[in-house]
């Protein structure tokens, strides 16, 4: 991947190409969506499509085909669908390889109320920032004995004053007023405690910015009961993949909810959703949480003023109210509201 000096989300550089990733299940549908409203900015990128996961291994035995990861060594920035992983059984995860292989170790999701998606919960406005490489994802899993197994959970200094940085300068940098320490080192004390100690640490050069913590049992009645009371989350690997479908679930399903993986030198963008196997195929899937995680991509690219229209025009779609998929209340398919989007885009 190439070389990115900041540790901030933007890159002024525009790359010659960018790696896209169709994915499983519903991806290649809503990463469609995601081509057409890019294309409606007008900005241009020299996409090279690569396959990766069931699809990749179906054709060529293999989850992660070498062309893939040439592709995002000499891109450096993807656009990814969702990939399948079996529960129980076959390869680990391809998506925690592509994060620890390119080293994305902070992954980012903005977690937000749009006007005309009515939930129970207001006054959600949340970034959700998960770091992305260890923890109990480390896969380092072993039976000691028959009926006996162990599931390792690594948590090192370096991985967690990272994140903790990467946190405060999102904080600093998006004027965002607090960030969270989210955790359980009342009962994995050296573990979660070492993530606190660290995130304590970074949070002494960030006066400006509020530090609170909170274990993640409270944090999780918290966010539903007063999720005004968040800005910033900053939680290691497992709990942040389990409060961010949570906070998803504030604002309306994971069918609104982008996301980002950053490292130094590179990023991936892609959708909180997974394959959606029980939609898949159907043209119902909603295509916003994509299109968003593409607008957080053109921002990343330097081409924020594009990124800016297609999240007021997917604002507009949602706030009119006349053409939403099932998810949110509506009866559209993926390309109506696809349509609407651009359309919207053409006018503002
Ligand atoms: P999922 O996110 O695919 O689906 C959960 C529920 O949300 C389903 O009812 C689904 O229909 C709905 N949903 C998801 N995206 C939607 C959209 N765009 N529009 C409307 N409804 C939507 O989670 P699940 O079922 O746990 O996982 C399915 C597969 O996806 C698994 O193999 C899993 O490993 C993989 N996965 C991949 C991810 C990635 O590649 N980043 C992330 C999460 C899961």
């Amino acid at each position: 991947m190439k070389k990115n000096s900041q540790t901030t989300v933007s890159q002024k550089t525009h790359p010659r190409a960018v790696t896209l990733i169709p994915g499983d299940g519903v991806g290649p549908e809503v990463v469609n969506a995601a081509l057409a409203v890019i294309e409606a900015t007008g900005v241009a990128i020299e996409w090279d499509r690569q396959a990766a996961g069931m699809n990749a291994f179906r054709r060529f035995g293999t989850p992660v085909p070498d062309a893939l990861i040439k592709s995002l060594k000499r891109t450096g920035v993807a656009l990814k669908g969702p990939l399948e992983t079996r529960v129980a059984e076959g390869w680990r995860s391809i998506n925690v390889y592509l994060r620890r292989t390119f080293d994305l170790y902070a992954n980012v999701r903005p977690t937000m109320n749009f006007a005309g998606v009515h939930t129970p919960f207001s006054n959600v406005d949340l970034i959700v920032v998960r770091e992305n490489t260890e923890d109990l994802y480390s896969g380092i899993e072993h039976e000691i004995a028959p009926g006996v197994v162990e599931s390792i959970k690594v948590i090192t200094a370096r991985a967690s004053r990272r994140i903790a940085k990467f946190a405060f300068e999102y904080a600093r940098t998006h004027r965002r007023k607090s960030v969270t320490a989210i955790h359980k080192a009342n009962i994995m004390k050296l573990s979660d405690g070492l993530f606190l100690k660290c995130a304590r640490a970074v949070s002494a050069g960030y006066k400006e910015i509020r530090y609170q913590e909170q274990i993640v049992d409270a944090a999780c009645m918290r966010l539903v009961t007063h999720p005004e009371s968040f800005d910033v989350l900053l939680l290691e690997n497992l709990y942040g993949d389990i409060v961010s479908d949570l906070c998803a679930g504030l604002v309306g399903g994971l069918g609104l909810v982008p996301g980002a993986n950053y490292g130094d030198k590179g990023a991936i963008f892609e959708a909180v959703h997974g394959t959606a196997p029980d939609i898949a195929g159907k043209g119902i899937a909603n295509p916003i949480a994509m299109i968003l995680s593409s607008a957080m991509m053109l921002d990343y690219l330097g081409r924020r003023a594009a990124g800016d229209k297609i999240r007021a025009a997917t604002a507009s779609v949602l706030r009119a109210g006349k053409v939403l998929t099932r998810d949110v209340g509506g009866k559209a398919s993926t390309s109506e509201v696809t349509g609407a989007i651009v359309k919207a885009m053409s006018r503002g």
